[in-house]
């Protein structure tokens, strides 16, 4: 049996004394992107800074290519929810941030960035403020800075939500085939179900109101068939009550 990617046992997620969600077991395969789905204010968020390693889990354990990493930082790549550009860097300087931070030398961070300008549909914006560029422009560069954290596994979350529609599709189809292009394994958190549809070679719900008091589980697992992704939306929305 191969070893996924990222893999979660048991996770108990718990936000000052609320309990967020329980019993979450998720996992990642090898080059596969996976979505998460589920309400606003179900805990994907809390989910997702456990897997990123930024918030320790109050139960269970997070595995990167079976190594145990829980609450340890820096092992996966990811992306915040509103993970916004610098607006005081160039869109090269926002991008070899993450180099910069891990103390490697600045013309080497400033090559190695550059290299991977063409490969994100970034030619040319290298000496651009964040503010010159359009919406999904900004958001590719985010994902390059994103990638250049140097790790095979990715974590979004909501990455596109705040561009218009077509954007959002357009973005979304170039980062599924970039990401096979460079190997990348990923989670992606949305709340929109066309999006984990279209995105996703599986999807994972997450369900419930803890606010209310109603601690939010797994609900379902659905495989999405790349021939027939309307009958994987179809599921999804009857398993959130939508249909
Ligand atoms: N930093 C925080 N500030 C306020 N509440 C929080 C915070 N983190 C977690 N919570 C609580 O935990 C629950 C889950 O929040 P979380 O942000 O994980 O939801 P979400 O599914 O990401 O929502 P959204 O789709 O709106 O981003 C919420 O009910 C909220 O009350
Ligand atoms: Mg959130």
């Amino acid at each position: 049996m191969t070893v996924p990617a990222l893999e979660a046992c048991h996770l108990k997620l718990v936000w000052e004394d609320l309990a967020v969600a329980e019993d979450i077991s998720l996992h990642v395969d090898e080059g596969e992107i996976v979505c998460l789905v589920g309400r606003s204010g179900c805990g994907k968020t809390t989910l997702f800074h456990a897997l990123a390693g930024l918030e320790k889990p109050a139960e269970g354990t997070v595995l990167l290519h079976g190594e145990n990493i829980t609450g340890v930082p820096g092992r996966v790549s990811y992306m915040l929810q509103k993970d916004l550009l610098l607006p005081s860097r160039t869109i090269l300087g926002n991008a070899m941030l993450p180099l910069i931070l891990r103390g490697i030398d600045r013309d080497e961070a400033r090559a190695r960035a550059r290299d991977l300008f063409a490969t994100f549909g970034l030619s040319g914006t290298e000496d651009l403020w964040p503010s010159q560029l359009s919406g999904g422009m900004r958001q590719r560069a985010a994902l390059l800075r994103t990638y250049l954290m140097d790790n095979d596994v990715v974590l979004l979350d909501e990455p596109f939500s705040a561009l218009d529609a077509i954007t959002r599709v357009e973005l979304r189809r170039w980062f599924a085939g970039m990401a096979r292009e460079l190997g990348l394994s990923a989670l992606v958190i949305t709340h929109d179900i066309d999006e984990a549809v279209d995105l996703g070679s599986r999807i994972y719900l997450l369900d419930g109101n803890p606010m209310q008091g109603s601690v939010s589980h797994l609900i379902a697992e659905a495989p999405v068939d790349a021939q027939d992704r309307g009958a994987a939306k179809a599921a999804v929305g009857a398993l959130l009550g939508l249909a």
